[in-house]
Parts: C-alpha cells; sequence; structure tokens
C-alpha cells in the first residue's frame, strides 16, 4: 500500500492547474447508459472511481476508452441489468445507475452500497422517488430490484436537498412519461453539469442549479459530447494547501463562483485572496485566524471541504467551532490530527479547534476517506519535520496527482511506493 511522505515548513509559491470534477465525471459517465452510441467526455479526470466507474458501465456491456482526459463510452443494451456488489461497494456513486437503467430499460438490479466511514447513507429518498414515479421497488439479497413499465412523471419534495438523488431523479425523469418536478433539489455545480449534458442529449430541463427542477420527459435521448465542469474540491484543496504552507499560489482552471463559501472563510481568515473570471490567488500575510464553520448543501460551505478547513484551523489564531451538518460521522481525521500535535474536541457534530500557530509537528498518520486523507496531507505541510500518511489508496479516489501538483509549488511530498500490505489492520 503507498503512503505518502511530507516534510512540512516549506512555503508553497506557483501555479497549478484544477483537474475535471470527479463528482461530475462519475454521474455523466452514468447518463450515457440512457443512450445508445458513442458518448464523448472531455477533461475526464485520472482517478480510481472514474475507472470503477468504467468497470461497471463495462460490467453493462458498454465499451469504454480513455485517451488522456478525453473518455469516449460506447453504449449499448446489456445483457444483465446488474450492478454487482463487488463494483458498487468500491464506489458508492454506482447507484446512480440505477435511474438511467430503470428509465432505459425498465428494470435494474443494484447492489445497497452499504455504509461507509463518513456515515450510514441512505438512499431512501432515491427509491421514494422512484416509487412516486410507479416504480416497483424491492429489496432483496443486499439488491434493489427495481423494475416499471414506463416511469411516471411526478412531484417529488426532497426532505433533505441530496445531491445523488437529485441526480438519479433527474436522469429517470428524462425518458419518463409526463412531467417530473423535483422541490427542494440540491443545488451543487456538478447537478447543473450533468443537466446540461442531458440537454445535450435531448432532454428538456429547466431549473438546474435552482431548488425547483422540471424535467419533461422525450420519447428517446442521443448520445453528445461534453466538457467536465473543474473540480471546486480539488481547487478548493489546492486553495487550502496555499493558505496552510504560506506563501503565494493561484489556481488555475476553476470557477471562483463555485468556491464562494470557502473564499468567504478564508478572507475572513485574514487571507489575500484574489479572483479572476478562471483562478484564485491565495496569499498568506501571516497571523491567520480561527474562524467558525459551518457545513451545508451548495452554497454553503462544502463538507468535502470541512477536513481540509480543519487541518488550516489547527494552525491558526484562535479558536474555530466546526459544525457539520451533512453527515453524522465527519471528523474520523480528529484523532489522526491529534497525532500531529492539534488541539480539537469533537462532540457529536461540533469540534472545537484550538488553533496551534507552527504547533503541529510530524508523525505517522492513517488516512480514513478521501478528504481526511486530504487533510493530513495539508496538515503534514504546516507540521515540523516528517508526516507519513498512509492508507492513501483513498486520496487516489479522488486527486489526481495530488503529490506533484503540490511538489510544483515547492511542497515537500513523495510517494512512497509499495506493493506489500505492510499494514496488518488494512481493510480493503
Ligand atoms: C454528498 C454531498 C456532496 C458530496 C458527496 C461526496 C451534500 C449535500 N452532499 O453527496 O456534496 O460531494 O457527498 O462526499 O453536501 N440522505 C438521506 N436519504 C437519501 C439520500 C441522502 O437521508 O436517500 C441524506 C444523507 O444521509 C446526508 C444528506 O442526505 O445526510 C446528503 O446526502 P447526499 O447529498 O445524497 O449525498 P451524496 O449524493 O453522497
Amino acid at each position: 500500500m503507498d503512503k505518502m511522505k511530507v516534510i512540512g515548513g516549506r512555503a508553497l509559491r506557483g501555479t497549478v492547474r484544477t483537474s475535471g470534477a470527479k463528482n461530475s465525471a462519475l454521474k455523466l459517465l452514468f447518463a450515457s447508459l440512457l443512450a445508445d452510441g458513442k458518448h464523448t467526455f472531455h477533461n475526464v479526470p485520472k482517478l480510481m472511481d472514474v475507472d470503477s466507474s468504467a468497470n461497471l458501465l463495462e460490467s453493462l456491456g458498454a465499451k469504454v476508452v480513455r485517451n488522456g482526459h478525453t473518455v469516449t463510452v460506447e453504449t449499448r443494451p446489456p445483457a444483465s441489468f446488474e450492478a454487482h456488489y463487488d463494483l458498487v461497494r468500491k464506489m458508492r456513486a454506482s447507484i446512480l445507475c440505477l435511474g438511467p437503467l430503470l428509465a432505459k430499460y425498465g428494470q435494474a438490479q443494484v447492489s445497497l452500497p452499504g455504509g461507509c466511514a463518513i456515515g450510514s447513507r441512505p438512499i431512501n429518498l432515491h427509491l421514494d422517488g422512484m416509487k412516486a414515479m410507479g416504480a416497483e421497488i424491492e429489496l432483496r439479497g443486499g439488491y434493489v430490484h427495481a423494475s416499471a413499465k414506463r416511469l411516471k412523471g411526478a412531484n417529488i419534495l426532497f426532505e433533505f436537498a441530496t445531491v445523488g438523488g437529485t441526480e438519479n431523479i433527474m436522469m429517470a425523469a428524462t425518458l419518463a412519461e409526463g412531467v417530473t418536478v423535483i422541490e427542494n433539489a440540491a443545488k451543487e455545480p456538478e447537478i447543473v453539469d450533468l443537466a446540461n449534458y442531458l440537454i445535450k442529449m435531448g432532454a428538456k430541463i429547466e431549473g438546474a442549479g435552482t431548488s425547483i427542477i422540471r424535467i419533461e420527459g422525450v420519447e428517446k435521448l442521443k448520445p453528445a459530447e461534453h466538457t467536465v465542469i473543474p473540480d471546486r474540491i480539488e481547487a478548493g484543496t489546492l486553495i487550502i494547501a496555499g493558505a496552510i504552507a504560506g506563501g503565494d499560489v493561484t489556481v488555475t482552471d476553476c470557477v471562483p463562483e463555485h468556491l464562494e463559501a470557502l473564499l468567504l472563510k478564508l478572507r475572513e481568515a485574514g487571507y489575500g485572496i484574489e479572483t479572476s473570471a478562471n483562478s484564485v490567488r491565495v496569499r498568506s500575510t501571516g497571523g491567520a485566524r480561527c474562524v467558525d464553520v459551518t457545513t451545508a448543501p451548495h452554497p454553503g460551505f462544502p463538507t468535502d471541504l470541512q477536513a481540509q478547513f480543519m487541518a488550516l484551523m489547527c494552525v491558526s489564531e484562535g479558536v474555530s467551532v466546526i459544525t457539520e451538518t451533512v453527515f453524522e460521522n465527519r471528523f474520523m481525521h480528529v484523532t489522526e490530527l491529534l497525532r500531529l500535535g492539534a488541539d480539537v474536541t469533537p462532540k457529536s457534530r461540533v469540534a472545537v479547534v484550538r488553533g496551534r500557530p507552527g504547533g503541529l509537528e510530524g508523525a505517522p498518520v492513517m488516512a480514513t476517506d478521501l478528504r481526511a486523507s486530504a487533510s493530513l496531507v495539508l496538515a503534514g505541510l504546516a507540521a515540523r519535520g516528517e508526516t507519513v500518511v498512509s492508507r492513501i489508496y483513498h486520496l487516489d479516489r479522488g486527486y489526481e496527482n495530488l503529490e506533484q501538483k503540490l511538489s510544483s509549488l515547492g511542497a515537500g511530498i513523495e510517494r512512497i511506493v509499495s506493493d506489500s500490505s505492510d499494514d496488518a489492520s488494512e481493510t480493503p
């Protein structure tokens, strides 16, 4: 299992490019199931989760070819409509093939994803929405068995603005009979990106990016070509890296409007932030302060940047209260940050961080999930001496070449490649 060695204390300087959005690319790949033929996607990041999606599409009869950052998916009617447990448990986003399969073929058997490190992550809202559209849903043998002659448009009010639920229902509704209205829809930029692709395929969708999305079902969709939007979470992570290590970093090829909640907090903490149409520059002017943060659905502060921001608060002046409202168990990074000398008290969904500027010291730590891994790497940039982060396969799920990107800015970071499972307690 590879590890990441970080030597802290070096200021970062320079310019770094954002890759395509993981959370958009995965959903776009699954949308290809809605129309037979050749779909072309550009700016697709090279990530393990994208490979997992390609494997799932191939198990459903598609041919997937990657050429650099362009991926073509050639879809045709599959022999079976099953998303197997072995594929789904590796990547929860696999549940997003349910809507397209059900809408196009009237049936799907998709493994239930199960729990994960950051919370129970149910899919009841996805299933309730599909039931409202006339689908028969049964849970048997760990699988969702879904069937419908043709889905029917429905009014669906989500109790929580679920990102995956909004995407699954939006895709299902494109081929349903009649009009579907999603209320309290999630407003994440990735939803807008997915809607834009579906519209290119011939879908009739209005309101994506607002809390009410209206989809008028059509008989048939056609394949199309699309460029994935920039990854706002990767961009945010690189911006926080620039902040935590001090110095002057410009993150390009991103969309600053997608990062407003983070930029607001960084300004409040005392960082110099400049934006252009597609870049963000962060400068450390010294003496950054702790600020409070509460995660919320977009346009609120993203839960996917909470762990990285906490690392920054650990080395800032004062006290910060961090509240996680999206997931119930998303403070797994805290115990590892404590190993680096941080002062954090978590209680339920609230963590109190007492900042210790210059107070972290390198240590071996273990990544527990994707964004927690990023937070430990960032904390390592600010710690004295050497931090070794193990289990970085989590990091490889969602960050393309993070170590190259950070070292190009002057960070002391290096991957320790190992093909042995040197950690007996390692779980898959
Ligand atoms: C979530 C994040 C998304 C992030 C992704 C990966 C939010 C709102 N969503 O999307 O930004 O990129 O994780 O980390 O920030 N829920 C239910 N029933 C359901 C579906 C969801 O109760 O059927 C609850 C979840 O338990 C959670 C909340 O709704 O508390 C948000 O979940 P959802 O947005 O669906 O999660 P993801 O789509 O995984």
